[in-house]
């Protein structure tokens, strides 16, 4: 499999943590430290020359964001990794009526990776672990959760479990997956905060990855033109609470706007199956019809304005929480979905060009895997530097969306 960070320049920037200032002065020109340890205390309160003002409540998840943090987290380690197969608009313009032109002024993507032969989502996983944990310097042996953001796991109970035994965690330690499509990493990382603050977690592996080529319609242009493969990982530590990490997050979901996106469970309808009365009296098939998911429904449109309303609301939501606005922030990196989207969202942010973070035109869009596949770039490349603080958000099928205002290191 191809290393995405082996494309990037060798000059790798490894966080020795033990060594490392907690804080710097970030890009945005301010010291972190005091205006974090004052933030990270307040969390729900704007500190203005040491005085608190509250923020009045305005969402359902600020009530699960702790007032005081006597345990903190911190992201230290990042890894990825991305099928060899890379598939250009020129060539899926060979199977479905389309060219480059439409494509590249719709969405943004040239290029997207595609799971093929012996490939695995599970060893991407695995791959994309092991370089977070060596960035980290952290043992598989010291992990104590691992978090496998998916909506396509290689199994129907859970890929967490397999990704824990080829890590070689000796110690057993509890591995499950979080589905919830595009929005799962950053749903991963918030619950990874809350095992460390409340659960006594030490070292959590968030994982995200997906691949939707498996579920994508390679007839339907609406839709295969959009998708990729990948997988990213971040290690989340415990830290003292003065050091966290995550300073807010804003998260939510609409079982409503399902119709728009989804890949539902359907009956197969080949096999004949014989009519037979239940022991309560009721006529059933038996044995039940075998089901499979259907291809990736889409309503490109309706997603588009969702996304368009919904991230930079949550953005604003959690800014307002962590007591920031849009210009303390160094990064804004979102889903990798189309780049009308994140320019749309950077505008209404009054976030500048050269502060977004995007890799769209090399992957398109791979789900949960696309903001960490993005983060692990731009810190491998030195983009993103320890300190700096980024606004992180995700939205997809469900509907779901969440934001984070997160420091790298
Ligand atoms: O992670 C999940 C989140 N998903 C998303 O964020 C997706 C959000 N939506 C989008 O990114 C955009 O809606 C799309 C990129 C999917 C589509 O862009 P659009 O500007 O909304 O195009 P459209 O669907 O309205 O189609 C415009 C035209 C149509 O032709 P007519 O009816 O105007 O003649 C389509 O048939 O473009 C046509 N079209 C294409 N043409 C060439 C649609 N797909 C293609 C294609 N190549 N691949």
């Amino acid at each position: 499999m191809a290393n995405v960070s082996g494309l990037i320049s060798p000059s790798i920037p490894t966080l020795k943590r033990r060594n490392q200032p907690s804080f710097g002065i970030s890009r945005s020109g301010y010291h972190s430290f005091d205006k974090i340890t004052k933030r990270v205390f307040l969390c729900y309160s704007t500190v203005e020359q040491g005085v608190p003002k509250h923020v009045s409540v305005t969402s359902p998840s600020e009530s699960r964001v702790p007032r005081r943090l006597s345990q903190g987290c911190k992201l230290i380690g990042c890894g990825s990794a991305v099928p060899n197969l890379k598939i250009s608009n020129d060539d899926l313009a060979q199977i479905v009526d389309t060219d480059d032109d439409w494509i590249h002024k719709r969405t943004g993507i040239r290029n997207r990776r595609v799971l093929s032969g012996k490939d695995s989502l599970t060893s991407l996983a695995v791959d994309a672990a092991n370089k977070a944990l060596q960035m980290a310097e952290v043992e598989p042996d010291d992990v104590d959760l691992i978090l496998m953001c998916t909506s396509t796991p290689e199994d129907l109970f859970g890929s967490a479990p397999q990704i824990q035994k080829a890590l070689g965690c000796k110690n057993n330690p509890l591995a499950y997956d979080i589905t919830a499509a595009c929005s799962g990493f950053v749903l991963g990382l918030v619950s990874a905060a809350c095992h460390i603050r409340g659960g006594g977690f030490q070292n959590v592996l968030v994982i995200g990855a997906d691949s939707l080529s498996r579920y994508v319609d390679w007839t339907d242009r609406g839709t295969c033109i959009l998708f990729g493969d990948a997988a990213g990982a971040v290690l989340v530590q415990a830290c003292d609470g003065n050091e966290d990490g995550l300073f807010a997050f804003d998260v939510h979901s609409d079982g409503d706007g399902q119709r728009h996106l989804n890949a539902s469970m359907k009956e197969e309808t080949s096999d004949e199956r014989k009519v037979m009365f239940g022991s309560n009296g009721s006529a059933v098939e038996f044995p039940p019809r075998p089901y499979s998911y259907s291809c990736i429904q889409m309503n490109g449109k309706e997603v588009f304005r969702f996304a368009n309303k919904v991230v930079p609301e949550s953005i604003e939501l959690s800014l307002e929480k962590a007591g920031l606005s849009s210009s303390d922030i160094d990064w804004l990196l979102l889903h990798q979905a189309n780049q009308r989207i994140i320019d749309g969202v950077a505008n209404r942010l009054n976030i500048p060009d050269e502060r977004i973070i995007s890799n769209l035109a090399n992957y398109g869009n791979t789900s949960a895997a696309s903001i960490p596949l993005a983060l692990d770039e731009a810190i491998r490349s030195g983009k993103v530097q320890p300190g700096n603080i980024i606004a992180a958000a995700g939205f997809g099928a469900g509907l779901t969306w969440a934001s984070a205002i997160l420091r790298w290191g």
